[in-house]
């Protein structure tokens, strides 16, 4: 059984086509990644697959089980990060996540337990008002994983974090996925997508237009299919990709002369422009 099932979701806003049928399937163990510029409906589809939005048709489950008829037993193998909200401002790191691991009924363990995967524990007693941004998001992101659940949906998690706290939540990440997490995170910084997850989704007017491994999605765009070769003299080739080249390069070897080889296939986010006309942010 997949862990998230997503079934022909289509959504409208005022007229406005949001979510225009939407299929996806995520297994246990993969992280996904929805991008798509600010305003794509990437937080509605979340909203949508967690259940706390009705879709205008199409259905989604987790699971197994469909979004709209999620038990509180079942919220129990979800874990969420949609924003900043439900922090207590004035109390400490320890006493927000000890409020949640009692409605949870979590053992106390695992409050130490996850302070220290995020890095907050020696900050344990620090109100959460003294925290600043990217402490505040590793608090939410431990209050999402403290249960251990099997699904977790993450909203742009890093958006607006420094470069080390942003490092930390990935490495976090990635060894939740290592234990059979699966991950669901919108985003749109294209390298966090193309070094954290399985599979991409690219949100656009509504549709889905490509859907695939960060690395095939950027092969099936090389349109220019070229190499290119730098010198050491700083001078650089740009030879097409074929046998054509073969006395060339192999002539640029002979002369131990290479600085450095790339094959000309665009970045993620090259893609994702040429594709929408849109930077993404
Ligand atoms: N509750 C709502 N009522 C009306 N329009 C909404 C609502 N939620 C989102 N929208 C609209 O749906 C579109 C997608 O929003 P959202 O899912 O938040 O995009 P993203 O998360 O990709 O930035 C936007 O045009 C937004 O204004
Ligand atoms: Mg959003």
């Amino acid at each position: 059984m997949e862990a998230i099932r997503i079934e022909n979701i289509c959504k409208l806003f005022s007229q406005k086509q949001v979510l225009n049928d939407i299929c996806i399937e995520i297994e246990k163990g993969e992280i996904f990644g929805l991008l798509g510029p600010s305003g794509a409906g990437k937080t509605t589809l979340i909203h949508i697959i967690t259940g706390q939005l009705a879709p205008d048709s199409g259905k989604s489950y987790i699971l197994g089980k469909n979004s709209l008829k999620l038990s509180h037993d079942d919220y129990t193998h979800i874990g969420l990060v949609l924003d900043q909200e439900g922090l207590y401002t004035r109390l400490s790191c320890y006493d927000n996540l000890a409020l949640f691991a009692s409605i949870y009924q979590l053992d106390k363990a695992k409050i130490e337990k996850v302070l220290k995967q995020v890095h907050l524990y020696d900050d344990r007693k620090k109100t959460v008002s003294e925290l600043s941004k990217g402490m505040r998001q590793r608090l939410v992101l431990a209050r999402a994983i403290m249960h251990e659940p099997q699904i977790l949906f993450l909203d742009e998690p890093t958006s607006g974090l420094d470069p080390a706290t942003t490092l930390k939540i990935h490495n976090l990440l990635l060894e939740l996925k290592d234990k059979g997490t699966a991950i669901f995170l919108t985003t749109h910084n294209m390298e966090e997508a193309a070094k954290l997850c399985h599979r991409v989704a690219l949100l656009h007017e509504g549709k889905i237009i490509e859907c695939d491994s960060p690395v095939t999605i950027c092969e099936r765009h090389n349109d220019l299919n070229k190499v290119i070769i730098t010198t050491k003299d700083h001078q650089k080739y740009i030879l097409n990709n074929n046998r054509e080249s073969a006395q060339h390069i192999y002539q640029l070897f002979q002369s131990e002369n290479i600085q450095s080889i790339h094959s000309s296939e665009p970045t993620l986010g090259n893609v994702f422009i040429s594709l929408t006309g849109k930077e993404l942010g």
